[in-house]
């Protein structure tokens, strides 16, 4: 349809080549809408007629529900194949005159922006749930004592809550980072043309209003040139991917017969076609590979569009696939990780057990070492140090097992003029639970500390889902609005 230079038909392979369509079906119920506003804003500055804007917009109305209507094709992407349908049906004197003012070139990042918009809204409210989710399962475990690993070592002694409430604000910033790209992403880039405007005085203000978007890209080259917001949103997703990624490698350790901290319920597990006693933990196995999945959209996306020249180019075309995937995988994870928190069994008593024959009690003793006897906390990391050493020689015994004796001779060894009696008492006294209430800095697993995250972080979390609702329900209103003002000039004569 758009070949008035080129002579005769694109060859067959070629169009296949540089065909959009199957990506393209994301957007067509949003091209439809764009559609719309920019006819309504075209009779609105009286480059259309009544009769001919009406005849448009009951023909785009006839697409949208009945999808199978248009052409796959011999067509380039959905925007050619929406005009071609509508010049079909009402003649190319009217609907010739769609693309007034309009280039497939601000048509299409506006659809984009337009699905993006309602996709980071879906993934916020994903977020959401599973934050919920988790603030449910800290509430539930302020009390489940478990060691805290780094390395992958026993380092210190925390709670399971300590676990979730992490996982929970780390979110927490993958949702203000969506929360925030919106606002780069809701501007409407329509009207900006192939690259340079147009001599008809568009009314840009009113289309970007007509479609809930909050202002427009002004500058008419960077309007369809930029994909750096794109960009940015695939990089919130894929920051949310390793979020998710680190839950499932917890999940995974803590979930082997070795730990045995947790256990992931049967119906997200799956078996072996060989091993009878295997439950394996696939979904989170998947879900780690996933990251690398999007993190690869993302880099796919970066390395496209790489040193493209200002002025859209057909590159701009091939990122669409990545960020459609990008998008469904990333609101997948989400849900797939609700499920499986959600689910999640959790083994008290086998947590408990390991922290209390624990060398990460060690940690606590030699601050209250080196506290109490105002001591270096050198020395006492010495201190302890030996005395772990000694216990392991003895047969890996716990630290509170050890003699006074024991004590005595590292003691002495150091020169120490502590006395071994009150060392054993110290340490005796130190268990577990004391441990962690002990913990006085603000931020570490202490039970009252983490009552307060977990109501801190509720309200939080209230006070993003009022907010998200809001931008949901103005989209909303705007689009409600739009088919209002559609129905409307359809039904006029
Ligand atoms: N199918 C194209 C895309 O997805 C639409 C824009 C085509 N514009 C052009 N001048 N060839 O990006």
């Amino acid at each position: 349809m758009y070949r008035s230079r080129p002579k005769g038909n694109l060859d067959k392979d070629m169009l296949n080549f540089l065909s959009s369509m199957n990506d393209d079906l994301q957007i067509l119920h949003y091209d439809i809408l764009g559609s719309e506003a920019h006819v309504i804003m075209l009779h609105d500055i009286g480059i259309l007629t009544l009769h001919e804007t009406k005849k448009i917009l009951v023909a785009l109305e006839q697409i949208r529900h009945k999808p199978a209507l248009l052409t796959t094709g011999d067509v380039e992407d959905i925007h050619e194949s929406i005009e071609s349908l509508i010049i079909q049906q009402t003649g190319v004197d009217i609907g010739g005159k769609i693309q007034i003012g309009r280039s497939r070139n601000d048509q299409v990042i506006l659809d984009i922006r337009m699905k993006v918009r309602d996709d980071i809204n879906e993934i916020c409210e994903k977020i959401i749930t599973l934050i919920t989710s988790l603030l449910k399962k800290a509430d539930e475990n302020i009390d489940t004592i478990m060691p805290m690993y780094t390395h992958l070592r026993q380092a210190q002694i925390g709670t399971f809550s300590h676990f979730a409430l992490s996982y929970a604000d780390s979110l927490f910033r993958d949702l203000d980072r969506l929360y925030i790209t919106y606002v780069r992403i809701n501007q409407s880039p329509l009207g900006a043309g192939a690259i340079g405007g147009s001599r008809i005085k568009l009314n840009r203000q009113k289309t970007a209003r007509l479609l809930g978007f909050k202002g427009i890209v002004r500058n008419s080259i960077d309007a369809t040139s930029s994909r750096d917001t794109i960009i940015e949103y695939t990089m919130d997703l894929t920051i949310i991917m390793l979020t998710l990624s680190r839950m499932t490698e917890d999940f995974i350790i803590w979930s082997t017969d070795e730990f045995g901290y947790l256990d992931i319920s049967d119906e997200y597990s799956s078996s072996s076609s060989a091993m009878p006693h295997k439950k394996n933990p696939d979904p989170l196995e998947l879900l780690r590979a996933k990251a690398g999945t999007v993190s690869g959209n993302l880099f796919t996306m970066i390395t496209i569009i790489k040193a493209i020249p200002s002025g859209y180019s057909r590159d701009l075309q091939e990122i669409k696939t990545s960020l459609w995937q990008a998008s469904a995988t990333t609101t997948q994870a989400l849900k797939i990780m609700n499920y499986v928190v959600k689910s999640l069994i959790i083994n008290k008593e086998r947590m408990q057990q390991a922290s209390g024959n624990s060398y990460a009690i060690s940690f606590d003793l030699a601050e209250l070492l080196a506290i109490k006897n105002g001591m270096s906390f050198r020395t006492a990391h010495k201190v302890m140090g030996l005395l772990v050493r000694k216990a392991i020689s003895n047969n890996r015994q716990p630290l509170r097992m050890l003699r006074e004796e024991d004590i005595r001779e590292v003691l002495e060894s150091l020169g120490s003029k502590l006395s071994a009696e009150e060392v054993l008492k110290d340490i005796k006294e130190t268990a577990p639970q004391k441990s962690i209430s002990s913990r006085q800095s603000l931020g570490s697993p202490n039970p009252m500390q983490e009552q307060t995250m977990v109501k801190l972080s509720r309200g939080r979390l209230s006070a993003y889902s009022k907010r998200i609702a809001k931008r949901k329900a103005l989209v909303d209103e705007a689009l409600k609005n739009l088919t209002r003002m559609v129905n409307n000039c359809s039904k006029k004569a």
